[in-house]
C-alpha cells in the first residue's frame, strides 16, 4: 500500500481519518462527558507527528458511537480536542461539524503543522449509506487523504470508502500500516509452532476466524463459552452453560477439519462452575471448580480451571507467534477473571514469541495484568480485526492504491 512516507505532504491539506471511537462515561461532578481509554488516540500519535513535521495542513474526522445520523452530545468529539493538544504539545481547533461552509473556512485558514478536529461524521445518515455528495462534502478543499483508522477499515463508509473516490492522492497512516505487518504479514508465514488461543461467548461469531485459523496455525486453545458448544458437541456433560446448540453441527466440522490440518484443537479439560450468574449485579453464587471435564448438571461453566490454565500455558510456552482474541471466562464478573489472566500471564512469559492480542477483553487483561509492555502488538480493531483474520477484503484498505 502507499504509505504516507510516499507522498509529499508539506502545505497540503491532508484529510486523516482516524478511528477515535474511544469509550466514553458521563462524569456528573462536571456534568459533561469523559473519555475512559485513550488508547486509539493515542495510537495516532506517530502519523500526526509525522504530518506537523512534515508541515501538512491537518483534518481529523471520525466517527463516535452509533448515533444513527442524529447528533447528540454524548457522542460527541469535542472532548478528544483537548486530550490531543495535551499530547501533541500543539491546539488542536474543535468544529462542531464535518461539512459545510463553516468547516470549508476552518480548512481554508489551516496553516502549515496545524491540525483541525471535525465533528462525529456519523452525525450525518450519509456516513453510513456511503451516500457520494456527504463523501465529496468531506473531500471538498482537500488535497491528500490518510487511512489511519483500522478499527474502521470493515465499513464501507463514506469517510473510510466512499471519499477516497473524490481525493486523488491516498496512503495508509503508520498505524494502519503497524496493524497490516502485524495481522498481515507475521501471519501470513508465522514462525512455528503458531498458537491461537481463541475465547468469547458465541461459536457463530468466531466459526469463520476459526476456519480460516485452522488452515495456519499448529495449535488452537479454546476458552470462553464456546468451549461448551464445543465440549457438548464432542459428547461432554455441559450442565447449565450457555450454549449455542444449533452450532453443534459446525463445531464438528471444525473439530473434523482441525483432524485433517493435523491441528491441535484444545478445550478445557476442566472448569470454574457456578451455580448461578447474575450479569447485572456482576455477581456468582455457588462457585466452585470442577474436577474434571463435565460440568455438573445444575452448575454453568464460568472460566477455564487450573489444569486448563496448565496445559495451555505450556503449548505457550513452547510458541514463536502467539495470537490472542477473547477471554476465557465471564471476565467481567469479580472471580471469573483468573483464565483470563493466566493467558496474559503465559504471553508475557515468552517473549521471544512474536505475540499479537486483539479484542477488548483480551486487551483489558493484558492492561490491568500491566503486562501490555511484553506483547509484540495489541490491535485496535474489534470487528475489524476480526474481519482480516477471516481473510476477507476490508473496504477501507481496498480503497488505498498499492505502490
Ligand atoms: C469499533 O469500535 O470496532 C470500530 O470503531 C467500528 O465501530 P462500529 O462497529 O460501530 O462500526
Amino acid at each position: 500500500k502507499i504509505t504516507l512516507r510516499d507522498i509529499p505532504l508539506k502545505g497540503k491539506r491532508v484529510l486523516v481519518r482516524v478511528d477515535y471511537n474511544v469509550p466514553m462515561e458521563l462524569d456528573t461532578s462536571t456534568n459533561s462527558y469523559v473519555i475512559t481509554d485513550r488508547t486509539r488516540i493515542l495510537e495516532t500519535l506517530d502519523t500526526l507527528k509525522y504530518l506537523i513535521d512534515q508541515k501538512a495542513k491537518i483534518v481529523l474526522i471520525s466517527h463516535l458511537g452509533r448515533p444513527k445520523g442524529k447528533r447528540n452530545p454524548k457522542e460527541s468529539l469535542a472532548s478528544v480536542a483537548p486530550i490531543l493538544s495535551e499530547l501533541l504539545g500543539t491546539k488542536v481547533k474543535f468544529v462542531g461539524d464535518c461539512i459545510g461552509p463553516e468547516v470549508d473556512k476552518e480548512k481554508e485558514n489551516l496553516q502549515e503543522g496545524e491540525v483541525l478536529l471535525l465533528e462525529n461524521t456519523r452525525f450525518y445518515p450519509g456516513e453510513e449509506k456511503n451516500d457520494p455528495e456527504f463523501a465529496k462534502a468531506l473531500a471538498s478543499h482537500i488535497d491528500v487523504y490518510i487511512n489511519d483508522a483500522f478499527g474502521s477499515a470493515h465499513r464501507a463508509h463514506a469517510s473510510t470508502e466512499g471519499v477516497c473516490h473524490f481525493i486523488q492522492q491516498k496512503a495508509i497512516g503508520f498505524l494502519m500500516e503497524k496493524e497490516l505487518k502485524y495481522l498481515g504479514e507475521e501471519l501470513k508465514d508465522p514462525k512455528r509452532p503458531f498458537v491461537v488461543i481463541l475465547g468469547g461467548a458465541k461459536v457463530s461469531d468466531k466459526i469463520e476466524v476459526i476456519n480460516r485459523l485452522l488452515e495456519k496455525a499448529d495449535a488452537l486453545l479454546i476458552g470462553g463459552a464456546m468451549a461448551y458448544t464445543f465440549l457438548l458437541t464432542k459428547g461432554c456433560k455441559v450442565g447449565k452453560s450457555l450454549i449455542e446448540p444449533d452450532k453443534t453441527d459446525v463445531a464438528q466440522k471444525a473439530l473434523e477439519k482441525a483432524k485433517e490440518e493435523k491441528v491441535k484443537f484444545l478445550l478445557p479439560v476442566d472448569h470454574l462452575v457456578a451455580q448461578s450468574i447474575d450479569f447485572e449485579k456482576r455477581i456468582v453464587q455457588g462457585v466452585e471448580q470442577t474436577p474434571g471435564i463435565d460440568i455438573p448438571e445444575e452448575k454453568l461453566g464460568v472460566d477455564i480451571g487450573p489444569k486448563t490454565m496448565a496445559l495451555y500455558a505450556e503449548e505457550i510456552k513452547a510458541a514463536r507467534t502467539i495470537l490472542w482474541n477473547g477471554p476465557m471466562g465471564v471476565f467481567e464478573i469479580p472471580g471469573c477473571e483468573k483464565g483470563t489472566f493466566s493467558i496474559a500471564q503465559s504471553i508475557a512469559e515468552n517473549p521471544s514469541a512474536v505475540s499479537i492480542v486483539a479484542g477488548g477483553d483480551s486487551i483489558k487483561a493484558l492492561h490491568r495484568s500491566g503486562l501490555a509492555e511484553k506483547v509484540s502488538f495489541i490491535s485496535t480493531g474489534g470487528g475489524a480485526t476480526l474481519d482480516f483474520l477471516k481473510g476477507k477484503v476490508l473496504p477501507g484498505i481496498d480503497s488505498i492504491p498499492d505502490k
